[in-house]
């Protein structure tokens, strides 16, 4: 059985982890609005990884006997001023889930749940996964810049980064 406030943290990354894939959802309609589909397409997939690392959560929260919640959401915003607007702020989104999952596996040091802080180690190493593929997306992208051929040929590479079974 999971501790109070860790379990109220817990809950709180299920919210977090089904916002970020509302958020690229969004992104991937707005990607697809502009012709952009690689683009579209990446963000989609990334948009039900964010629901598998929630029901992984989920399922790990019911599993020790306490209960998960599902919790409201905002709605995420529906507009960019371009893709790099996009990818900074899918970035930014990392950089605070990041944050987030630090905070929860200091506290489960604190709360000596050593089972808790085992199971987040999933999310620290996907964390450092996910912060080094965005931001060699945006690194990319001050490179050749979003203009023209550049945007054509960028848009392509994104796609490109979805797996093939996908
Ligand atoms: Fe669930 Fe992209 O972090």
């Amino acid at each position: 059985m999971l501790k109070e406030n860790l379990l109220k943290k817990l809950n709180d990354q299920v919210t977090a982890e089904h916002y970020a894939s509302n958020l690229y959802l969004a992104m991937s309609s707005w990607c697809q609005a502009q012709g952009l589909n690689g683009a579209a397409r990446f963000l989609s997939t990334h948009s039900k990884e964010e629901l598998e690392h929630m029901y992984k959560l989920f399922n790990y929260i019911n599993e020790t006997g306490s209960m998960a919640i599902v919790g409201a959401i905002e709605a995420p915003p529906s507009d960019f001023e371009d893709l790099k607007d996009v990818f900074e702020q899918t970035y930014q989104h990392e950089l605070l889930v990041t944050s987030r999952i630090n905070e929860l596996v200091e506290l489960t040091l604190n709360e000596k749940d050593y089972s808790t802080f085992n199971f987040l180690q999933w999310y620290v190493a996907e964390q450092h996964e996910e912060e080094a593929l965005f931001k060699g997306i945006l690194d990319r992208m001050e490179i050749v810049g979003i203009k023209g051929r550049s945007l054509f040929m960028l848009d392509q590479e994104i796609g490109r980064l979805v797996p093939v079974q996908q």
